[in-house]
């Protein structure tokens, strides 16, 4: 009981209509901002971002990364106007990233280019300021740092030193150099940064002219011959011929301490290796760590990690230790009492050395040790009969409740379908969430149902799928399409980002671009609270303690894939050919992050 004050305002702001514009749109009321760009300084030493693609290797390192990604601000003491801003880098596009000649060929590949790449990926923590009403990076501050895909990690937990770890420049298999693919984000209550590994697949290749993948390789999507990123070319680790373990050291969660920017980061493999998401962390009643995680990939799984030991508010510095070890699960939904209502039961089996296999045999005997287990999870989970999901993206806890919500993106080529992932050919997206049996985040067994179908209302004939126009909180004036990035605020607002076809035709029209609306988690409604530049996905997601300022993501603007919007100039050629966003004379689009605020001084959402 809060002793009789009201509840709080859930959804307080006039929806914005769907666009295509190349700009950010907010509803009334509120104002936006850029700052952190790709390619801004972080150190006094940071070189200018060079509109025309001809920053160095060296540069890079210097400076944010690019295609931002999850997010969180960690405020300096209480603050809701100081704090460590900390985001992850993604990917690059290489259309953008290089200068034309390297896209085209004409200049030769190097080694340089090879490192610029990997500059730009990782994470950057940049203390940020409120300063006469513009939020600022502070240069010089000791908290500014870089990681990327050269910087030392310790491999902790039951895979550290594991003969699936070893490599020629690491024989102990206990430090990987560097992270890559950073897509979704968690964070701890003892106040660390999680950065999660997603398509590390992508980075890997061989020049030898023969596929020699493992089993473990083939099924996380290793590339069979030369990877797009053609980083094998020049770095031997990332040849998998060359160095066959080196890529089992990639997938995995990685815990940063953002406030000692000489710390080491702290791969987590009790967390399982997976292509990572996020990382939504909660207690269980018992005060053990419970981190729920999703593996995005069509048919792959849902998985939550509970620790051995309890976190204890006075204790801080055992609580660094709390991801070393632990039990990892993954999810079953079942279709429970009643067929056919979407909603159901769960269970979560454990993936340890004992447990039974579908096929009669156990973990331990087909993966040898924990070590092994972990390193194989994904083949560890298709032996236990897990439950094959629309690509599991963002998992968020609702703050009052314990109710925990997961994005299922989309999976066009689902044909089998069942009660959670109800639809063949998804195209749309649904979001799932699930109650732990007796509230605690620690049981064994769930109940689940559909929050949302996404979907089309003017379009629920096409083709020979049923579902399609969505679920009754599906209306023409707040429809869309794939969310993806999920997080509730401090008060239970439900915050969807979206990452999918902005073509706003067919089976999409009405949708505009990427966009993120916000949820009512009791009565369902959804709203649209911001649209997106041309190319891009709305990503990453954090607040200020008081909730006034919103900070999000734009990730690849003027990527413009295979739509029907393409632009008639390659963006090769004219890098400003579908996005000019954020700054029409920048030379070429640059994802950036867009903080938010109500013009009245009041919390973001009411
Ligand atoms: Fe990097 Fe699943 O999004
Ligand atoms: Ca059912
Ligand atoms: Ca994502
Ligand atoms: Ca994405």
């Amino acid at each position: 009981d809060d002793g009789g004050s009201p509840a709080p305002v859930m959804l307080g702001f006039a929806q914005v209509a769907a666009n295509t514009l190349d700009t950010i749109t907010v509803p009334a009321g509120y104002k936006h901002a850029v700052f952190c760009r790709w390619g801004d300084p972080l150190f006094p030493e940071s070189p200018a971002w060079k509109p025309d693609a001809t920053n160095t290797a060296a540069d890079q390192a210097l400076q944010f990364g690019d295609n931002h990604d999850g997010m969180h601000f960690f405020p300096l003491g209480n603050s809701s106007t100081e704090g460590l801003l900390v985001m992850n880098h993604e990917y690059i596009n290489p259309e953008f990233f290089f200068t034309p000649g390297v896209q085209s060929g004409a200049t030769p590949w190097s080694l340089e280019q090879v490192r610029k790449g990997q500059h730009a990926h990782g994470v950057s923590v940049a203390h940020v300021k409120l300063t006469n009403g513009n939020w600022q990076v502070v240069i010089p501050s000791p908290y500014n740092r870089r990681i990327h895909v050269n910087t030392a990690m310790a491999i902790t937990g039951p895979a550290r030193g594991h003969a699936l770890m070893q490599t020629s420049a690491d024989p102990t298999g206990t430090v990987s150099l560097g992270t890559v693919n950073n897509c979704g984000n968690g964070f701890t209550i003892w106040g660390t940064y999680l950065t999660c590994e997603e398509n590390f697949n992508g980075y890997f290749g061989t020049t030898s002219g023969a596929d020699t993948r493992n089993a473990n390789m083939r099924r996380y999507g290793v590339t069979a011959g030369v990877s797009s990123y053609r980083w094998e070319e020049f770095d031997n680790r990332f040849d998998y011929a060359k160095e066959p373990n080196e890529s089992n050291r990639m997938g995995w969660i990685v815990e940063i301490d953002p406030f000692d920017a000489s710390s080491t980061p702290k791969k987590r493999t009790a967390l399982g290796r997976i292509k990572h998401e996020n990382a939504a962390q909660t207690l269980a009643a018992d005060n053990r760590v419970v981190v729920y995680m999703g593996d995005d990939q069509a048919d792959d799984y849902v998985y939550k990690f509970v620790s051995t030991g309890k976190y204890d508010a006075n204790t801080p510095m055992l609580n660094r230790n709390l991801l070393e070890s632990g039990t990892l699960y993954v999810a079953k939904f079942g279709a429970g009492a009643t067929a056919g209502d979407m909603m159901g039961t769960g269970e979560w089996i454990a993936l340890v050395p004992s447990t039974a296999t579908t096929d009669g045999s156990t973990l331990g005997a087909k993966f040898t040790d924990i070590g092994g287990i972990l390193v194989n999870t994904r083949l560890a989970a298709d032996a236990v009969g897990a439950t094959k999901m629309d690509r599991p993206e963002w998992v968020t806890v609702h703050p009052g409740t314990g109710e925990a919500y997961l994005t299922l993106t989309n999976n066009s080529g689902r044909s089998a379908t069942d009660e959670a992932n109800p639809r063949a050919a998804n195209i749309y997206g649904q979001i799932i969430r699930w109650r732990e049996a007796g509230k605690d985040a620690a049981a064994l067994t769930f109940e689940w149902d559909l929050f949302v179908l996404a979907g089309n209302p003017a379009h629920a004939n096409v083709g020979t799928v049923p579902l399609q126009a969505g679920s009754s909180n599906i209306n023409k004036d707040n429809l869309f399409n794939s969310p993806d990035g999920l997080a509730f605020d401090a008060d239970g607002r439900l915050w969807i980002q979206t990452d999918g076809n902005f073509s706003n035709t067919g089976n999409y029209a009405g949708m505009g671009n990427n966009q993120m609306l916000v949820a009512d988690p009791t009565t369902k409604e959804i709203r649209r609270f911001l649209v997106g530049p041309s190319g891009c996905e709305i990503t990453g997601i954090t607040w200020t303690p008081d909730q006034k300022y919103v900070f999000v993501n734009v990730q690849h603007p003027g990527e413009y894939g295979s739509h029907p919007r393409k632009p008639a100039v390659d963006p090769a050629v004219d890098p400003l050919a579908f996005s000019k966003w954020p700054d029409a004379a920048g030379g070429r689009p640059r994802p950036a992050t867009v903080v938010i605020w109500k013009e009245d001084g009041g919390k973001v959402g009411t």
